[in-house]
């Protein structure tokens, strides 16, 4: 998709098909209105009518919020992907409102993405959008600038959201690791890249574990983007499960499918760094990424078995599918051994069903120390559209951690809690210095989703990377 800017009335771009948003009829000619409340067009959101003779493409938006006029657009592109329409221009003022790009930009691009690798006939349209604005000199620039950055961002989204549909016996750690080294094509961006010998020689335990049954190395990624002059250090760390049977404790049924979703985390940390490189922003940003197969077989690591972490914690595992955390905690570890001053520490993890029980499955739960990081993050949420909500620590659930014979154990005695229990445990992992500078996203529920919803098609959704852009407008 080409998205252009043109400074120009929207009548005066030479361009057959317009997008127009609806709030209501009421503006329009006798006919197409009388035409549209006939079929009660603005009965709800998001309805699309081609009227062919004016070549009008309309999209009802019954309330005109950032959130709605990226769905509108979404559902715009939806309906034009099933036409011979490969071109269409959209005035940059609707209902008299001039609407933000980025939104505009983000519903379009969300629109045309498809993934479809795997099917046999791929057909992906290459749009043409004029955007049309009437602005000065200056003001273009402005909103150039703003486009570009949206598209740049965009473009990470989509990288990131391959990752994650990418199928298990296609993605791999290795493949993984292959793609976070893609990555350093961009300035300023170098990857590290070690296995399972590392692992080894550096005591990281759980994390070795958690892989050791795949014939699949595990992979542990670690890119940086330092640019000349910074103004903060930022940790993020991702689960990279390229995918979950749960191991010895194993998924049942519908619970195993999908679980190629359990590298959202890391496939989101890695299109951070793509996007950060490429936006050339002044912040120094490591992305660390346990990239990990967990399967069965004779030589898996086993429920009651006990490992020592490489921060020299011993941990009883009491499920083997409580993976996630296991991984975590070792590149925790890493990072802070590792990285010298860090400002922010957040990882990105598909860690529980719990956190998809507490919140219905389209937020992510965020857990940490830090009440002003928390609001920092809730602000970024409002700006970006992503919906983040918040479960508070108690130390009774961090009880149900302990264990009779190892430091403490993988999950919980009860099974209530458990997107916070599983927070509890990573927290075990943070050095003190550390604990208000660190927060945990547990994106289980919107990083994949079975179903299309809002601006976002079936699948993955690069849930974590717009968030973490709004963020760091705020740390500024
Ligand atoms: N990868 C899963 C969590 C998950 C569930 C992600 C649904 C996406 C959708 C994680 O490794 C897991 O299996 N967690 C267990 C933890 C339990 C054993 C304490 C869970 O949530 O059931
Ligand atoms: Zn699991
Ligand atoms: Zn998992």
């Amino acid at each position: 998709m080409n998205i252009s800017l043109i400074n120009k009335k929207i009548k005066d771009i030479d361009v057959l098909v317009e997008v127009v948003i609806l709030k209501s009829t009421n503006h329009l000619g006798k006919n197409e209105k009388e035409l549209l409340d006939n079929i009660f067009f603005m009965k709800k959101s998001f309805n699309t009518y081609f009227n062919s003779l004016e070549n009008r493409l309309y999209v009802s938006c019954l309330k005109l919020k950032k959130e709605n006029i990226k769905t509108a657009f979404y559902k715009a592109v939806q309906f034009l992907k099933n036409t011979k329409i490969d071109s269409f221009k959209i005035d940059i003022i609707q209902n008299e409102k001039e609407l933000n790009i980025k939104d505009i930009a983000e519903g379009l691009i969300f629109g045309n993405y498809e993934f479809n690798n795997y099917k046999s006939s791929k057909s992906k349209k290459d749009f043409q959008v004029f955007i049309s604005i009437e602005k000065s000199k200056k003001d273009e620039k402005k909103l150039q600038k703003l486009l570009n950055e949206t598209l740049i961002i965009c473009n990470s989204i989509d990288f990131t959201k391959d990752i994650v549909n990418s199928t298990p016996e296609d993605y791999y750690p290795q493949i993984m690791a292959n793609d976070a080294m893609k990555i350093t094509l961009n300035e300023n961006v170098e990857c590290k890249v070690f296995d399972e010998n590392y692992l080894k020689q550096n005591s990281m335990n759980a994390m070795l574990n958690v892989g050791i049954a795949s014939r699949h190395e595990s992979k542990l990624i670690h890119l940086s983007y330092k640019p000349k002059n910074v103004i903060s250090k930022i940790v993020l760390v991702g689960k990279g499960v390229t995918y979950d049977t749960g191991g010895l404790s194993l998924k049942r049924e519908s619970g195993m499918v999908s679980m190629k979703c359990d590298k959202a985390g890391g496939a989101s940390v890695m299109g951070i760094i793509h996007a950060i490189s490429a936006l050339k922003l002044p912040f120094e940003v490591h992305g660390i990424v346990g990239a990990v197969e967990n399967m069965i077989g004779g030589n898996a690591y086993k429920p009651d078995d006990v490992l020592k972490a490489s921060n020299g914690k011993t941990i009883e595992v009491t499920n083997t599918d409580a993976e996630g955390r296991l991984v975590l905690a070792d590149c925790l570890t890493y990072a802070q051994k590792n990285i010298e001053n860090i400002d922010y520490i957040f990882d990105l993890a598909t860690l529980t069903g719990a956190s998809i029980g507490a919140f219905g499955g389209y937020t992510t739960a965020v857990m940490g120390f830090s009440e002003k990081l928390k609001k920092k993050i809730e602000k970024a949420s409002k700006k970006s559209g992503e919906l983040v909500g918040f479960l508070p620590f108690n130390d009774y659930l961090e009880n149900k951690l302990e264990s009779k014979i190892a430091d403490f154990t993988n999950t919980s005695s009860n099974k209530n809690g458990g997107a916070i229990t599983a927070s509890l445990f990573l927290s075990k992992f943070i050095e003190d210095k550390y604990k208000k500078k660190w927060l945990h996203f547990d994106i289980a529920g919107p990083s994949y989703r079975q179903e299309n919803w809002g601006y976002y098609s079936y699948g993955a959704t690069g849930v974590g990377i717009r968030l973490f852009f709004r963020f760091l407008e705020d740390i500024k």
